[in-house]
């Protein structure tokens, strides 16, 4: 459930008509619903019967500071992947003791500011990256809790792209030598293993694959205790999908039930990372046609957003639905059309053949579910703007990214002395 409706024949996210919005900001825009992402992590949070868990939002998906912070104020931790991630958790008012850093490459830079700062938890994926931590605590006579995440080697059946828990899949390490190296942690002195983590991938629309890692993550606990070490916690990673204006994935609520039924008798503190499930329904980018175009064998809407703003068509041949901000009346006419943007490139495509109601030059569009890995993933390609933010709140709205533009980028470069 979202919280963006016509009122009055006008595309609203909450109280504010996102038209009102495009008068005062330009287009094109990303605009976020307080309420949607409210309900939903209230949603998702509540999922797990009586179990003790943290739901640590999945920055990447959306690392706009008034997001976490909306979040955060909720009782939401973020799993970070870099050290700029951490900043903006910090900035945002997560607490250190409510952060999780995941990734497979974490630098020893990355690696001090997480101990300066002194966050929840390292997830460990390399025998190289034990050997880095071990030696930054040593240097600071410090000890740094961590995780060993699991390749459980399941296919999460989603695009190949995201699909991260395969055994040929860079991350994590399989079963046996995640085994290993919860041993040689557990004997480390600046080292606190604290217990297992999983991820299998992302947008993923059935249980299977997860009941079948977090299995798999349930006999390595049995099998380690068994061997005498302590785990007290395990991060069961993100990756629940939602519905792309099509198909129903599982609900957060089943989806809990799976876990307390594969999880919850092991007395284990759970993490969860969920962020396209939490944010994505969440967000809207709303663009202007330009012109529209026929010629013989095609109709094109040519919009002033771009790939650049959102890459998710692009990248995984991602389905977003696009709407007009007018509703048309419920027997409106629609043709097949290709919304494109202006970008050279003929991947710069958001639908294709896609049934819309008449649009012309001028006409608003809304490109719906774009809260999660929009505007995070945008870039400046074509010399284009990176494209203003908006959070909604009831009646109210304010801008929460300004548009980034050339003249910002033009700031920053310069020409070599031996230019004149
Ligand atoms: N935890 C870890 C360790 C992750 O790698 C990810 C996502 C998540 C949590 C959050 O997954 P979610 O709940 O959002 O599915 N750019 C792609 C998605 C990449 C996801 C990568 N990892 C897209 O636009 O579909």
């Amino acid at each position: 459930m979202d919280h963006f409706d016509y009122r009055d024949r006008r595309l609203h996210a909450e109280g504010v008509a996102l038209a009102d919005i495009a008068e005062r900001v330009g287009t094109p825009f990303y605009c976020y619903s307080t309420a949607t992402m409210e309900r939903h992590y209230q949603v998702f949070a509540g999922s797990f019967a009586d179990l003790a868990v943290l739901v640590c939002f999945a920055v990447k998906a959306n690392s706009n500071i008034a997001v976490l912070a909306t979040l955060a104020r909720l009782g939401a931790g973020a799993d970070v992947v870099s050290g700029g991630e951490i900043k903006r958790a910090l900035a945002a008012g997560v607490p250190a003791s409510r952060i999780v850093f995941s990734g497979i490459g974490k630098t020893a830079d990355e690696m001090t500011a997480a101990l300066a700062a002194g966050i929840a938890q390292i997830n460990v994926e390399s025998e190289n990256e034990l050997d880095k931590l071990s030696e930054i605590a040593a240097a600071r006579e410090a000890r740094i809790p961590i995780a060993v995440r699991v390749n459980p080697d399941v296919d999460a059946h989603t695009h190949d792209k995201i699909a991260t828990g395969r055994a040929v899949d860079k991350f994590g390490l399989d079963p046996a030598r995640a085994r290993a190296l919860y041993a040689r942690a557990a004997a480390m002195p600046g080292i606190e293993v604290q217990g297992l983590a999983v991820h299998i991938g992302s947008q993923i629309t059935d249980l299977e694959p997860f009941r079948e890692a977090y299995g798999c993550l349930r006999e390595l606990t049995l099998e380690l205790r068994g061997e005498g070490f302590e785990v007290r916690s395990l991060d069961l990673g993100g990756g629940l999908g939602i519905p792309y204006g099509m198909g129903t994935p599982p609900s957060p609520a089943e989806y809990g039930k799976m876990v307390v039924s594969v999880l919850g008798d092991l007395g284990c503190h759970l993490t969860l990372e969920p962020g396209r499930v939490i944010v994505g329904n969440a967000g809207v980018l709303v663009t202007r046609v330009i012109y529209v175009k026929e010629v013989a064998s095609r109709g094109f809407v040519v919009v002033d957003a771009a790939m650049n703003d959102l890459m998710r068509p692009v990248l995984y041949d991602a389905y977003h639905d696009i709407v007009p901000i007018i509703e048309p009346p419920p027997d409106a006419e629609r043709r097949e059309m290709d919304v494109v943007g202006p970008v050279c490139e003929t991947g710069d495509t958001f639908a294709t053949l896609r049934p819309l109601p008449a649009a012309g030059p001028g006409d608003l569009l809304a490109v719906r579910s774009a809260g999660a890995y929009g505007a995070v993933m945008s870039s400046l390609y074509n010399a284009r703007s990176l494209v203003p933010e908006v959070l909604v709140k009831g009646d109210s709205f304010a801008v929460v990214r300004q548009r980034i533009t050339v003249d910002d980028m033009l700031a920053r470069e310069s020409l070599p002395d031996w230019i004149d």
